[in-house]
């Protein structure tokens, strides 16, 4: 196939391709511009490789013309809207901005974001209780999904591909970078939305109950916060790998959802203890791990929940930084408390994690048995009510911005 732009033809051999029916489709950052007393000369060689990307799609040569500045359909433009923070003041003070379009460094992609997960942590940075690791962008965000666009070296291969992305940071954005590692393949069946808001909670799950808390088949373990993004992932992941996972929430309503969407156990912690509902759920056994969001004074009652040998994985203190621990009680029934946090480890780190979740968890996503719990979506220009619903915490599973309607 050989494809017209304006008077100059190109071949697919222009572009060192090899297959002759590859549909061609020109990028440049800003511009394209053809040179008209230069019709002699091959376009390739004039506009150097980094103008020219390879994409699965046609290219349609009616947008362009020769001896002037045209824009490429679908160009990667300069700027682009985003959203930043820190915004001290409350929800309705995030805002629209205009911000540079991200170049991808070495290893990096750049994805043209249709869909942005809305994660608890991005209240936290808005409201300066969260800054980004050193690196990262200061616009919101942790999670994508969209097109790749472009792609620093080493990463060409993803050109073209739509992905979901773990980021630490810059997803509130047309435009967002990521490293490449932490990357996966959209799942067939999953909309670009239900992709966005898996990688966040995925990874976190993944790391903190089956890595750190050592989670294993017919394992009871308890889950605060059913109903959370956190929470519905951990019921989905239970569920394929045979865990019994007893949950927490706020009221019957969420409760019944939560059993609905596979919790073995729902305990409304607002007028049950917890601590005698799993000794009941459990024959008075207890759980193997307790993945807890809560901190504070559950703390003391989440090891009362733990069977001997029992971990505790701290992923957040929503109730306090500080907790009283009986230590003869940690050491009579050798118990482990542990924790972490996502977002500041390395890439390095984060792409074993994502391998491991290609290769452990994807399958499931690819046949149609793992999908995340949708709650609402908004457009990126209203991320604010996106964080008046989950600070208003009624929300049951993910919060997505539509970043492309
Ligand atoms: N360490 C990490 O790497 C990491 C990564 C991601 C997220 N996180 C943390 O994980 C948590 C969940 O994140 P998310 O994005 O899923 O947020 P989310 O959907 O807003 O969930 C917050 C949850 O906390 C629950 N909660 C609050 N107080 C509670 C209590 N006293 N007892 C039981 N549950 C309580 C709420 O339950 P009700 O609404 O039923 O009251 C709600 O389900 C957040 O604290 C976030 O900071 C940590």
């Amino acid at each position: 196939m050989r494809l017209g732009l304006g008077h100059v033809v190109l071949d697919p051999r222009d572009f060192r391709l090899e297959a002759f029916n590859a549909g061609l489709k020109l990028l440049d950052r800003h511009w394209v511009e053809v040179l008209f007393r230069k019709l002699d000369q091959r376009i390739a060689g004039l506009a150097g490789e980094q103008v020219f990307q390879v994409h699965p799609e046609p290219f349609d040569p009616s947008a362009c013309s020769v001896n002037k500045r045209c824009a490429v359909s679908n160009a990667i433009p300069a700027s682009m809207k985003a959203i930043v923070g820190p915004q001290p003041d409350g929800a309705e003070e995030l805002a629209v901005v205009e911000r540079q379009v991200p170049r991808p460094g070495p290893g990096e992609v750049l994805i043209e974001v249709a869909a942005a997960g809305v994660n608890r942590p991005d209240i936290l940075q808005r409201r300066g209780l969260y800054p980004p690791p050193p690196g990262a962008p200061d616009i919101l965000g942790l999670e994508v999904a969209g097109t790749v666009v472009e792609a620093g070296e080493g990463a060409e291969d993803h050109v073209g591909h739509p992905v979901c992305a773990l980021v630490a940071g810059g997803g509130y954005a047309e435009y967002c970078a990521a490293p490449s590692g932490t990357c996966l393949p959209v799942p067939e069946g999953l909309s670009l939305t239900e992709a966005a808001a898996m990688p966040e909670t995925m990874f976190t799950v993944w790391v903190n109950l089956f890595e750190r808390g050592f989670a294993a088949d017919g394992d009871n373990v308890l889950v605060h916060g059913g109903t959370s993004g956190i929470g519905t992932m951990a019921i989905a992941l239970g569920q394929l790998f045979g865990l019994k996972v007893i949950v927490t929430c706020g009221s019957d309503e969420k409760c019944t959802r939560a059993l609905e969407l596979g919790a073995a156990v729902a305990i409304n912690y607002r007028r049950q203890d917890f601590v005698e509902e799993v000794k009941n759920a459990t024959a008075g056994q207890g759980v193997s791990v307790v993945l807890d969001m809560v901190g504070g004074d559950y703390v003391p009652r989440n090891l009362a929940c733990l069977a001997e040998e029992g971990r505790h994985v701290s992923i957040a203190f929503q109730r306090g930084a500080k907790a009283e621990l009986l230590i003869p009680d940690l050491m009579r029934r050798r118990l482990t408390l542990t924790g972490s946090t996502l977002r500041p480890r390395s890439v390095e780190f984060k792409t074993m994690v994502a391998d491991e979740i290609l290769r452990t968890v994807w399958p499931y996503a690819e046949g149609g048995r793992l999908k995340p719990v949708i709650d609402s979506t908004f457009p990126l220009d209203a991320a604010a009510d996106a964080h008046a619903r989950m600070e208003a915490g009624e929300h049951v599973g993910k919060i997505v911005l539509e970043v492309k309607r």
